[in-house]
Order: structure tokens, then C-alpha cells, then sequence
């Protein structure tokens, strides 16, 4: 499948397996430590498990950045105004990105992802409830530049990237999607798009390993079941019993890590290749980033966006960052 950046969205083999799952599975566990990227936490059950983890007590983002949107709608329609196209990076969820059009009156919508069933559904959810706005889902990789509709370019353009989803790249990587935003929404043919994003922020470690360790286990199965996954698509004997689940807040670089432990010595093998495993020994399996009012700005700017203004919730647990593209200019 392409997207219409003409970059192949899933690459599958001749047994169905996707290509990019198997090479980053295995890369990832030949390496020491031993790692595996987030992204494959999302398959059918991940992203179930995923919808009920923002329901669970403990883990405070969602309902933090909900509040934040409620509340705020008055001034991000005095600052974004009117006659955007709201260009959202990630299918829209059910209530955060309506809560954004009701506030700012857009000219268009426009959700990006690279799961083309989850991209219609949502869009289809949008067109529905705000009959009259033109929604133009485009199914594409949004961490490289995307080319939008031609009905969309010559708006003007405002990405939303709620959920602190930013939080779960490392800086180098989140400043080259920044990059590939401004270039998405035309920031190098001298437009002045805006983006409004969510970042969650430092907080005392009790709460944040709470956050990503819920008392109903919830964290713990959308952690484990990336092994069901493994076992499931690349014919793993991976004994999931045999792990456990593990979040811990690593201080200086500023993120909450997710783990899976092994209890006891294993063995077991992944796409026809052996792996072992000491007891004791982790795959990390996903970093979250929180962020300081100066360490979100800085990596903002880095990635070429001057911050306009900066909402919290009232807990003060999670922040909204309104931001314009940054001028490329002389500076002294
Ligand atoms: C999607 N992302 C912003 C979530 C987060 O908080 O980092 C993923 C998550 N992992 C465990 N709980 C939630």
C-alpha cells in the first residue's frame, strides 16, 4: 500500500508478516540492551488496551488535556481564529479534536495517520458531527513531510498534536518531526502555520510511575501483549509468564521507561532465530517524555517554533502549547 507521499505504508512478505515488525523485533532483541520501538504497541488489542489506559485512574494526561480544551476554547479562537485547516497528526480522537473545531471555526479538516482503517472511521465520525466542514483524511507516514489536498493548500494551516504523543520520541527524533510539521503545513513557502500540542509535564515520580503502572494492570497487559503480538506474527515462543511488566522514571533524561522484565532465565526463539534471556534482564519497550515550561519551549524552538502561549490544567499535571513557525531569518 502507498501513501500518496508514494511511500509504502506496510510492507508485507509473501507469509503476510509485516517487514518492518520482524526487522525492528529482531534487530531489537540481537541488541544489547535489548529494545523495541513503541509503535508496535498498537495493534488491535494494543490500541484497545490503549483506549482503556486513558479510562483508568491513575493515568491523569487525558483527562488533564481534556480539561485544558474545555476550558480554554475562548482564547484559542482569539488566537488561532478563524478560517484554519485544523491539519491533526494522528486520527482524531473521539472528543479531543471536536472540542478544538467547535472553538476556532475551521475552513478544513485534515487527519493524518498511517493506519488507514482507524484514519476513515475517525474521519467519518468528524464529517458526521460537523456537517458543512470539508475533511480530507490522508493516510501517510506524518514523521516525514506530507503532501496535503490541493483544496487545503492555500489555507492557512493549523497542526494539533494532542496527547503528548511528542513525549514518546526521543529529542533528536521529536525535533525532526517538528521540522517535517513546519514543512507539511508550508511554513517553507512562507506561510505562518501555528500548532497546538499537548506535553505532559515533570511531576513528583510516585505519580508518573502510578501513571504507566495502574493498580488494575491495564498498563501492565498493553506492555505484555506486544509478546502475544511477537508470538502471534513472527511465530514466537517467547514465554510471556515468564515477564513482568516494569515503569520507572529515569531522572536525567527526564522520561518514564517501560520494561519488560524477565523473572527467570528463558529461552525462546522469534522467526526461526534463538534469543536467551537472563533473569533480571529488560527489553525496554517505550520512553515518555515529560517536560519543564523551558524544556518543552527549548525543543520547540529547536524544531523551528516559537511558543505564543501556554495553558495547564488546574492541577497544574499536563500543558497546551500554542506555537507559530519560526521566521527563518538572520539571527544575530
Ligand atoms: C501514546 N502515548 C502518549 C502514551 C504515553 O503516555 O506515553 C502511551 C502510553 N504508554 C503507557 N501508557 C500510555
Amino acid at each position: 500500500m502507498k501513501s500518496d507521499t508514494g511511500i509504502a505504508l506496510v510492507d508485507l512478505d509473501e507469509d503476510g508478516v509485516d517487514r518492518a515488525f520482524r526487522a525492528d523485533v529482531l534487530k531489537g532483541l540481537r541488541q544489547r540492551p535489548k529494545a523495541i520501538p513503541a509503535r508496535w504497541f498498537y495493534d488491535e488489542e494494543g490500541s484497545r488496551l490503549f483506549e482503556q489506559i486513558t479510562q483508568v485512574e491513575e493515568y491523569y494526561p487525558t483527562r488533564a488535556e481534556r480539561e485544558i480544551l474545555e476550558a480554554r476554547g475562548a482564547q484559542f479562537a482569539e488566537l488561532i481564529g478563524p478560517g484554519r485547516a485544523v491539519v491533526e497528526f494522528g486520527s482524531g480522537s473521539s472528543f479531543k479534536t471536536p472540542l478544538l473545531l467547535e472553538a476556532i471555526d475551521p475552513a478544513a479538516y485534515v487527519p493524518l495517520d498511517i493506519s488507514g482503517d482507524f484514519l476513515r472511521e475517525s474521519a467519518a465520525a468528524l464529517a458526521e458531527k460537523f456537517p458543512g466542514l470539508p475533511v480530507h483524511p490522508v493516510e501517510a507516514d506524518f514523521m516525514r513531510r506530507v503532501a496535503l489536498p490541493d483544496e487545503v493548500v492555500p489555507l492557512k494551516k493549523l497542526g494539533f498534536f494532542p496527547g503528548s504523543t511528542i513525549g514518546n520520541m526521543v529529542p533528536r527524533t521529536a525535533v525532526d518531526l517538528l521540522r517535517s510539521m513546519r514543512a507539511t503545513l508550508g511554513a517553507e513557502e512562507g506561510e505562518s502555520p501555528m500548532l497546538l500540542i499537548g506535553m505532559d509535564l515533570v511531576k513528583d515520580r510516585e505519580v508518573l510511575e502510578a501513571a504507566y503502572d495502574d493498580g488494575e494492570g491495564v498498563t501492565a497487559a498493553f506492555n505484555l501483549n506486544l509478546l502475544t503480538r511477537i508470538n502471534r506474527e513472527l511465530d514466537g515462543t517467547i514465554p510471556v509468564e515468564a515477564l513482568a511488566h516494569e515503569a520507572v522514571w529515569n531522572d536525567k533524561l527526564g522520561r518514564i521507561e517501560m520494561h519488560l522484565r524477565a523473572t527467570r532465565d528463558i529461552d525462546f526463539e522469534v522467526s526461526g532465530e534463538r534469543f536467551s534471556m537472563t533473569e533480571g534482564e529488560t527489553i525496554h519497550t517505550e520512553n515518555s517524555h515529560k517536560f519543564t515550561r523551558r524544556g518543552a519551549y527549548t525543543l520547540l524552538l529547536a524544531g523551528g517554533w516559537t511558543p505564543v502561549e501556554r495553558w495547564l490544567d488546574a492541577q497544574e499535571r499536563f500543558s497546551v502549547i500554542l506555537a507559530r513557525a519560526t521566521e527563518q531569518r538572520e539571527a544575530p
